[in-house]
C-alpha cells in the first residue's frame, strides 16, 4: 500500500533522512517550516511504515506557488513515486486556481517536471565558501522589512515567509535586506534583495563580516552579474548548477512582474 498523505509535522525526522541522503542543505526546521507555511501542499508517500517519496506546494496568494522537497528514497526510485506526487501537488494548484508555478529542478528532477509541461526560465547556480579564521563582527541594523521591495523583486507577496525566516539572522533597510539560517552542511545565506548594487554589496558585506568563519552556501541568479562578481571576489565558488522552470497554471494569467536584478540571494530552492 502506498497512498499519498499529507505530510504531518510528525513525519519531519523522516523527511530529513530523505534530505539527508540526497546531500541537501535543509535542516529539519526547514521540513517544519514549509509544512507550517503549507499544511495541505505537502504531500508524501508511505510504504512498509517508511516515508519514501515528498513534493511540497507552497501558494504566494493567487499569483505565484513554488514546488519544493521532491525526493524519493534511492531504494524506491523508478517506481513513479515522483510522478505521482507531482501530479498531486499540481491537482492542488489547480484547485487553487494559482496563475504561476514554478520550481528549482536538478538534473535528475528536469526530465520529469519537462513532462508536465514546465519550461526553462533561467539557471540557479549554488556557490560555497569555507570558512576563514578571525571573522566575529556583529551586525546591526533595522529588521523592518521593504516588503514593497520583496514584491517587486519576487513578483508577490511572500511576507509569511519572510516573517517565519527572518528571526534566525536577519538585516534590513528601506533599500535592501538579507537574510541567513543555519544548514544541515553549510550556513544558508538569503534571500537577500536590494534596489542597487551599493545596497546589495553593503548588505552582503556585512553578513560576511559577522559570519564568513563559518562555511556558507550561497544561491544566486548568475543573470544578476553583480551578485557573480560579489560571490566570486569574496572567493565563492560555483558548486551546482539548478534550472528555474515554470509552468502556467491558469490560462489567462498576465505575466508575473518580477525582477531578477534586485534578487542577490534566492530563499532556496524550495521557496524561490
Ligand atoms: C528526481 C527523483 C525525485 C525522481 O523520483 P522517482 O520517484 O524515482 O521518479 P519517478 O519514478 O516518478 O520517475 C519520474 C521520471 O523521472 C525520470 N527518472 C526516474 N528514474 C530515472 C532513472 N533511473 N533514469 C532516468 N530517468 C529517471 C523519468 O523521466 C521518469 O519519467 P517516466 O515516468 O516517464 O519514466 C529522485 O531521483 C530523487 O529523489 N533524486 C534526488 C533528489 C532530486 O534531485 N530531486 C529533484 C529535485 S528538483
Amino acid at each position: 500500500m502506498s497512498d499519498i498523505r499529507y505530510l504531518q509535522p510528525t513525519d519531519t525526522s523522516e523527511a530529513m533522512h530523505l534530505s539527508r541522503v540526497a546531500g541537501w542543505n535543509q535542516t529539519e526546521d526547514d521540513w517544519r517550516r514549509v509544512i507550517s507555511i503549507a499544511p495541505d501542499g505537502c504531500f508524501g508517500i508511505r510504504t512498509e511504515g517508511r516515508l519514501v517519496a515528498t513534493a511540497t506546494a507552497i501558494c504566494y496568494g493567487k499569483e505565484l506557488a513554488w514546488i519544493g522537497m521532491v525526493l524519493t528514497d534511492p531504494d524506491y526510485r523508478g517506481r513513479g513515486y515522483a510522478r505521482r506526487l507531482m501530479k498531486r501537488a499540481l491537482e492542488y494548484l489547480a484547485g487553487r486556481d494559482v496563475a504561476w508555478i514554478k520550481l528549482d529542478a536538478t538534473d535528475m528532477g528536469r526530465p520529469l517536471y519537462s513532462s508536465f509541461g514546465f519550461e526553462d526560465e533561467c539557471l540557479v547556480e549554488r556557490w560555497w565558501r569555507g570558512g576563514t579564521e578571525g571573522t566575529s563582527a556583529r551586525l546591526h541594523g533595522d529588521t523592518v522589512l521593504p516588503l514593497d521591495l520583496d514584491g517587486a523583486a519576487f513578483g508577490t507577496d511572500r511576507s509569511e515567509l519572510l516573517a517565519k525566516l527572518s528571526p534566525y539572522g536577519c538585516v534590513a533597510g528601506t533599500n535592501g535586506y538579507a537574510m541567513w539560517r543555519p544548514g544541515e552542511k553549510a550556513l544558508y545565506f538569503g534571500p537577500c534583495v536590494a534596489r542597487q548594487e551599493e545596497e546589495g554589496r553593503r548588505l552582503f558585506d556585512g553578513f560576511l563580516s559577522a559570519h564568513g568563519g563559518q562555511d556558507i552556501f550561497w544561491d544566486l541568479l548568475p543573470g544578476n552579474s553583480v551578485a557573480v562578481r560579489l560571490a566570486s571576489a569574496a572567493g565563492f565558488e560555483c558548486r551546482r548548477r539548478l534550472t528555474r522552470m515554470t509552468l502556467k497554471g491558469r490560462g489567462s494569467a498576465s505575466p508575473l512582474g518580477n525582477n531578477d536584478q534586485y534578487v542577490y540571494a534566492i530563499a532556496g530552492f524550495e521557496y524561490g
